[in-house]
Parts: structure tokens; sequence; C-alpha cells
């Protein structure tokens, strides 16, 4: 195998979607606790709980430090080189997250037990589901009184259309919560509620001749190893069996249940994740699919992080690799300006803290530093003019005007405005008849972020007003004519993005659906692919 098979074979680079206050903070923690990266999962613990104080939030993002690093984290585990990519939540829901899912191989879906899937959980889904990006379950909570098992499993199955099997089986639930039985494994695992075990790190799994082992009952008491016996067989029997080609193509989820405030079910997570998670995989581009193993380095930017430092204005690309062996100090070729970028102070994400990038390879995500050059969507390549593909924008769901307190700064209002959409901070339109400029963001702090970048960034005060509008969709058409007399009918309505492309506004999702069903030649998209 050669360096870069053997590299790109251990790289499993992975994002949590979840609802916030699923436990995603805590488990995160406890994987890097695995990965040896102890210090930052204090960190990544306070951010958590400092990101909950919303008055903070400022001083949170000028210590962009932290926020950052833990933007990407990496770790090793077992053979394999771990890149988790933060999927943000709470109040700094931002497209952001969902763009990030772009640039992931995998994504382990995090459920609270008691609440099964919620709101944000399904969004990221969806967004999952669009690249079908293979799934691992883990239910959390379940030290907790929580929904039955078999009825979650249900829900997901339902809810979700997406087929479930069990990769363990919970014994008990809450205060007579015992552990698991690792099904794919044979293996009995037993919870310690002693949190200085913690630090050991491992969780000894019992290594089981099947379920009729002796040994299950010597470690269980009658009724729990009974239980736990009929349970097991009954889901094997309405479950699907594992299958790795259906969970890589995003069909079915292998499901595990564990307490990651306990530590529990953590490892055989990560096990799993080791196991059956898929490598760094092929990316599509309007020329050619780009395969990883290939020698020359590609990749593409999937994020901008700005405002590190307010008075120099750089900003933090995210750059995905796809392929090839990256160096540091390699010059990288930018389809976009047709220029060459000089790669010399690429910055590596190590969760100890962030460090300067000398090698890397598809699947890790190395930062750039620059001054705005470097959009969304941009691929960096050995000097083929590629165009990644599958790197969408997603519409919007709060839209609020945005005014100059000083009428007399409209202008550079504008001029700013469309820097912060290109770098893919909001998507910003223009109405057609009242040529008012209206914002859309993903998450409701977003705007208050915006407004403080144009402040101190562009030095013009601005504020927010209401709109009427609550969901945004591009339009487009077969039938230039038929986009027309669309457009036309409904012009208070109308408005342009920053690459001129028509947008209907709708008042409420029933007149989203009325207008959808008024004008079936009319296409209402709610992504749309970055244009470079
Ligand atoms: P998030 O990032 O998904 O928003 O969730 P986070 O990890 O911050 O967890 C949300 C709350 O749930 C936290 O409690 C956390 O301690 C708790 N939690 C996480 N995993 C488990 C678990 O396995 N069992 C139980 N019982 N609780 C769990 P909090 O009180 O909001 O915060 P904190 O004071 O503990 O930090």
């Amino acid at each position: 195998m050669s360096r870069i098979q053997d590299a790109i074979s251990r790289r499993r680079t992975f994002a949590i979607i979840s609802h916030p206050d699923a436990g995603k903070t805590t488990l995160t923690e406890k994987l890097l606790l695995y990965g040896g990266a102890i210090q930052l999962a204090g960190a990544v613990k306070a951010r958590g709980e400092r990101r909950r104080a919303r008055s903070d939030w400022m001083k949170v993002e000028k210590e962009r430090g932290i926020s950052v690093t833990s933007s990407v984290m990496t770790f090793d585990y077992g053979d394999c080189t771990f890149n988790l990519l933060d999927t943000p939540g709470h109040e700094d829901f931002s497209e952001d997250t969902y763009r990030t899912l772009t640039a992931v191989d995998s994504a382990v879906m995090v459920l609270d037990s008691a609440k099964g899937i919620e709101g944000q959980t399904r969004k990221l889904f969806e967004v999952c589901r669009m690249r079908d990006v293979p799934i691992v379950t883990f239910v959390n909570k379940l030290d907790r009184e929580g929904m039955d098992p078999f009825e979650l499993l249900d829900q997901v199955e339902q809810e979700l259309q997406l087929e479930v099997t069990p990769g363990s089986w919970p014994i008990g639930m809450g205060k007579t919560f015992r552990g698991s039985y690792d099904l794919l494994n044979e293996q009995l695992m037993l919870m310690h509620r002693d949190p200085a075990r913690d630090k050991e790190r491992k969780t000894e799994g019992l290594v089981c001749e099947g379920l009729d082992d002796p040994k299950i009952d010597q470690f269980l008491d009658e009724s729990q190893a009974g239980q736990l016996r009929e349970e097991v067989e009954m889901a094997r029997g309405l479950c699907a069996e594992f299958d790795r080609p259906s969970y890589l193509e995003g069909n079915l989820t292998p499901v595990y249940f564990g307490s990651a405030l306990n530590n529990f079910g953590v490892q055989t997570l990560l096990d799993a994740l080791v196991d059956m998670a898929p490598p760094p995989r092929p990316q599509p581009t309007k020329e050619r699919q780009v395969e990883p193993s290939e020698e020359k380095v590609t990749g593409f930017v999937f994020k901008i992080q700005a405002n590190m430092d307010p008075k120099h204005r750089d900003r933090l690309a995210f750059i995905r690799l796809c392929s090839g062996e990256f160096e540091r100090g390699m010059k990288l070729h930018h389809p976009r300006s047709g220029k060459a970028l000089n790669m010399h102070n690429p910055v590596l994400f190590l969760a100890q803290d962030r460090e300067l990038a000398e090698q890397a390879f598809a699947g890790d995500i190395i930062g750039m530093p620059n001054h705005g050059n470097l959009h969304i969507g941009d691929a960096l390549t050995e000097g083929e003019d590629l165009h990644f593909t599958g790197i969408p924008s997603f519409a919007p769901e709060l839209l609020q005007r945005v005014r100059a307190d000083d009428p007399m700064r409209a202008k550079h209002l504008g001029r700013a405005l469309s820097q912060l959409a290109e770098e893919g901070a909001a998507l910003i339109l223009k109405t057609r008849l009242s040529s008012d400029w209206i914002v859309g963001v993903a998450g409701a702090l977003q705007f208050e972020v915006l407004a403080d970048r144009i402040r101190t960034e562009y030095n013009i005060p601005v504020h927010f007003e209401s709109t009427p509008f609550n969901t945004a969709r591009w339009i487009d058409a077969e039938d230039p004519k038929e986009l027309k007399a669309f457009e036309t009918r409904n012009d208070l309505q109308v408005a342009d993005d920053h690459h001129d492309l028509p947008v209907y506004l709708a008042k409420s999702a029933w007149q989203l659906t009325c207008a959808e069903q008024d004008w079936p030649q009319v296409r209402f998209m709610k992504t749309r692919e970055q244009i470079q």
C-alpha cells in the first residue's frame, strides 16, 4: 500500500449531529479523552457552558482561540486518525453548521433517550441525507429514565425513513441502568458508576459465547438477564441485520446506547467508527470525480471564520483536502482567480492546540489565513481547473431587513454586505421593487454577529428590522417566460441574491405551498450550488 493509501485508509472525518442539550459537548469531551487530548476536553466543556451564557457571547468570540481550535478536532484512536468537525448549535447555529456536513465522510447522530428525534437533529439529518452521509446513532443519557428502546428505534425508522439495527442493547434504564450488550461483538459491557474510572479510559467488555452464555448470569440478576435475552431476541427478529454497504449508502444506521456523562458506551462507539465508518470518499467535481488516493493535492473551502483579529480583517478558510499529500510551503492553484496561492502558514487542528500543518492527507482539514480571497466552495489544486460540486447554500430560515443607522452610508453598506455574502456569512438579498437589503440566516444570533462585524470591520452602524417574510426559495424554470410571469405576478416578493439569482420570499409555509401548487412549472429550491 502506498503512503497515501495507508494514510487515507486510517482517516475518519466526521461530525456529530444533534439537538442542543442531547449531549454533543459531553460526548466530544469523552471522545477526546480516548484520543488523549484531555486538556482540550476541559476547554470544550468550558465553552459549552459559556456558550449558553448569551451575554458572554461577544467575549467568547473575541477569544477566538478556543472557538477556532474546536471547529476541528483531530485525535488518534486505535489505528485511526479522527477529524471531528464541530457543527455549532445553540445560539450560534448558522449556515456553517449545515455546510460542515459537506466536508465529512460520516456522522454520529446523538439522541437524548428521553426526547428522541428533535427539530435540529431532523434538519441536520436532511442535509446528511442529501449527500448520503452514513450515520451511526448514539442514544445518550441511558442513566436517566427515557423512551423504551423499541419505541426509539421505531421513531428513527419512521420519522427519518432510515433502517435501524441495534449495535448494542441497553440493560435497564435510569437507576437500574447496568450497561449494554454489544450485539456485533457479543460482549457484555457493564457500567461503573465511579467517575474516577474515567481516567482509566477503558470499559472492559466481557466476551460471551452468545446470549445464552452463563457468564451473563453471574453479572446480572435473573430478571435483568431474562429481559436482556428476550429483548435482544425480539430486536434481532424485528430489525435488519447490520449490512455495511447499506450503512455506507446512508440507508441504515447502527444504534448504540450509552451515557456520555458516565463515559459509558463511548469506547464501543469509537470502535464501531474504526471498524465501519468510511475513510475519505471520492469527491465530485464538475469536470470529474476526484479519488482520495490521487497523488496531486486537491481540496475545497467549506467554511470561513472571520474576524479573528478585527484590526487585520484576516479570515481563516477551512479547507477539506480531497486527495494527495499536502505539505507546508507548497503553492496551490486557485481556479476561481487563476492565481497561485502560497500555503506557508497552514493550520492543522491537533486537539491540544492549533499547530502549523507540515503534512496532511485527504480527509484532513487545514486552515489557511487569508484576506478575503478565498470563498466558500473554492477549489485548490496543483494546477488543474476543478470545480467541486455538492457544496450548497441553504435557504435561510430567518429573514430581516438591514439598514444603516446613517442613510448616507447606505452605499457602503451594500459593499460590506456583498463581501459578507461572498464569504458565505449570510444570504444577502435585494428586493426588486423596494431595493431593500434583506439578510437571511439560519440561527438568530447571526444577526448580532453580522451587525457587530459590519460595525467593527466596515465602520457602518446598522440595525435590523423585521420583515413579513418567513421563508426563502431560489426559483427557476425550464421556460424563462414562465419564470418571468411568476416574478411579475409576485414582484413584491421577489429579490436577487449576490449572484443576481432570483429568490422568492414567502410570508408563510402555507403561502409557499400555494405558490408551488399554482406554479407547477417553477422550481422552488431550498439549496443552491455555490457559483464559483
Ligand atoms: P449539547 O452539547 O448537545 O448541547 O449537550 P451537553 O453535552 O452540553 O449536555 C447537555 C446537558 O446534558 C448537560 O447538563 C450534560 O451534563 C447533560 N448530559 C450529557 N450527557 C449525559 C448523560 O449521559 N447523562 C445525563 N444524565 N446527563 C447528560 P447541564 O446540567 O445542562 O450542564 P452541566 O452543568 O452538567 O454542564
